[in-house]
């Protein structure tokens, strides 16, 4: 298996040449857009890696999948999606557009800014700290990874930068979606997409997800099978923004992408997969991982489909 991973690893090496690091969080620039790596985490407890899968980088966009899953425990179902729809928009993922057109106002979905903002308000807890710790205690548990912590140059360059998410966050305030500051709600969501993770780390929390919400390990169900089963429905539909159509047809695994390079993927009932690099294509997602979890899932028939 590790030579078949390293063998998808080189094939789709050439695709960094056409992808780009995302430059609009400046810190993010700094990365390396030749690095690609995979892990692969299945069922039983194996963990196979190739290239860059020990590459540091931030979370971004995977971290809405898990502030989604926290946000249910906290509030439940009805509440949640009370205030953020479940459609995918077609759209990039930081349009502020249909917040306007939509009537009553409410973001599309959890997986866009818009909704991942508007899920991060609903994290409980008494302080901005208070909350993060709870999330980012819950990032541990379920990727079994006791040292995550935030890249704090990631987190300041977002912070200093993110006008389009304060903008949003202030017509959803306005829109009554959520009460409070505004920039305590933005520090918990720009903290959590600056948490730093491997390819390994992501690759478990694919696993977590596909064995319904539990520790392989251990067993113990730390989000309800009905939770895993809305996040993996979000990952089909909306994980890999408006390019989620073309992914579930050429890949036909859940999964979710980050600005960072990384792709977080769950195949339900087998294994979770993790792929890095930081050059990405025109939608925002991994070039390279894309390649290489496209002839992953011919290679071993993944599709869910
Ligand atoms: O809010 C942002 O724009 C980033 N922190 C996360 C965006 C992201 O990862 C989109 N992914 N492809």
């Amino acid at each position: 298996m590790n030579e078949l991973l390293n063998k998808l690893v080189e094939n789709n090496k050439n695709l960094t040449i056409d992808g780009k690091v995302a430059k609009y969080i400046p810190a993010l620039g700094k990365a390396d857009p030749n690095e690609l790596g995979i892990c692969v985490a299945d069922i039983e407890g194996n963990i196979y890696t190739a290239g860059d899968y020990n590459k540091k980088f931030t979370i971004q966009s995977i971290s809405k999948t898990i502030s989604l899953m926290l946000a249910i425990i906290d509030n439940g179902i009805e509440y949640v999606f009370d205030r953020v729809g479940m459609e995918p928009t077609g759209d990039a993922f930081n349009s502020i557009i249909k917040l306007e057109i939509v009537s009553p106002s409410r973001p599309l979905n959890p997986m866009i800014n818009a909704g991942a903002i508007a899920v991060s308000s609903m994290i409980k807890g008494n302080s901005t700290d208070e909350k993060f710790k709870r999330l980012l205690n819950f990032f541990r548990k379920i990727s079994g990874n006791e040292n995550l912590g935030i890249n704090e140059e990631v987190y300041l360059s977002e912070k200093e930068t993110g006008d389009r998410n304060r903008s949003m966050a202030y017509f959803m305030r306005e829109a009554g979606i959520f009460t409070g500051n505004v920039d305590e709600i933005l520090d918990v969501y720009f903290k959590q997409c600056s948490i730093e993770v491997d390819c390994i780390d992501i690759a478990k929390i694919g696993l977590f997800l596909a064995n319904g919400g539990r520790l392989p390990s251990t067993r113990e169900q730390i989000a309800g099978e009905n939770i895993a089963r809305i996040v993996k429905t979000f990952m089909v539909t909306c994980g890999m923004y408006n390019a989620s159509g073309e992914f579930a047809i050429n890949v036909g695994i859940p999964a979710k992408s980050g600005v960072g390079g990384g792709i977080m993927a769950s195949v339900p009932h087998r294994m979770g997969i993790g792929a890095y690099g930081p050059a990405l294509d025109d939608k925002g997602n991994s070039i390279g991982g894309c390649g290489i979890l496209k002839d992953l899932s011919r290679n071993f028939n993944l599709s869910i489909f």
